[in-house]
């Protein structure tokens, strides 16, 4: 009792009055005062530490770099691999693979072949004809060094080696296909099927589909 008393010696009542409750006249007490110069200060170092030094990558950086390094796995295992018609095989085999080849297509060669490969300043490259290709590396290699005096423009200095084996694969699975030509070159002609998966590819992500040799 007597502390309460001691107490209500300090609290002095304001004036006013809303709805029948009243307040005291009391200063902010000292712990709300530290939680506020608190946040300041927390707000000053996670501005400089985040924002202003490189101590902390940004949230872009890590993305950049996670993205990157994944890339290098991924190429990792075909990298390794010599260009040449199994490397090929087995990119055009694997659905991942086409996925990324899609993308580079979508981004560096729908300009000139079309949304769809059918060709636009560049030949269509769905049907069975072809100009600079006669087997499926070749493929590998217009795209590399370019054709046609730098009509078609090399990819060597765009796009990276695996890169380029990549969107090959996606470019010779689109054969087949024969989307009605926007374009076509007069020097087109014919050439062999594809040839067939190996026997013994190793089953992956494929179904088999049976055609045995
Ligand atoms: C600036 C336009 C342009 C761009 C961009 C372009 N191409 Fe071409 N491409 C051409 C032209 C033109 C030809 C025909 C060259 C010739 O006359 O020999 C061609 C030919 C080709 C051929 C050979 C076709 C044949 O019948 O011999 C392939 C394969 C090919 N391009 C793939 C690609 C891929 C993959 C990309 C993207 C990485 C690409 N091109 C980007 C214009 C382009």
């Amino acid at each position: 009792m007597a502390e309460r008393k001691e107490s209500a010696k300090k609290d002095v009542l304001t004036d006013h009055m809303y709805d029948g409750i009243m307040e005291y006249d009391n200063p902010t007490p000292g712990w709300w005062h530290l939680i506020w110069f608190g946040t300041i200060v927390f707000s000053a170092l996670y501005i400089l530490v985040y924002h202003l030094s490189p101590m902390v990558p940004s949230h872009q950086q890590t993305v950049a770099t996670a993205m990157r390094k994944e890339m290098q796995e991924k190429f990792g295992e075909i990298a390794k691999l010599p260009m040449g018609d199994e490397k090929m095989l087995l990119l055009m085999g694997s659905e991942d693979w086409l996925k990324m080849g899609r993308t580079i297509f979508q981004n560096k060669c729908v300009i000139c072949h079309g949304p769809e490969g059918a060709g636009f300043v560049g030949p269509n490259l769905t049907d069975d004809k072809y100009k600079n290709v006669r087997k499926l590396e070749d493929i590998y290699t217009v795209v590399r060094d370019g054709a046609g005096n730098g009509q078609m423009p090399a990819q060597k200095t765009v796009l990276n080696d695996s890169q380029i084996a990549v969107v090959a694969a996606y470019v010779a699975s689109l054969r087949g296909q024969n989307k009605p030509s926007v374009k076509e070159l007069p020097e087109e002609v014919p050439i062999d099927p594809w040839p067939a998966k190996p026997a013994a590819a190793p089953a992956e992500s494929q179904g088999a589909g049976g055609s045995g040799a």
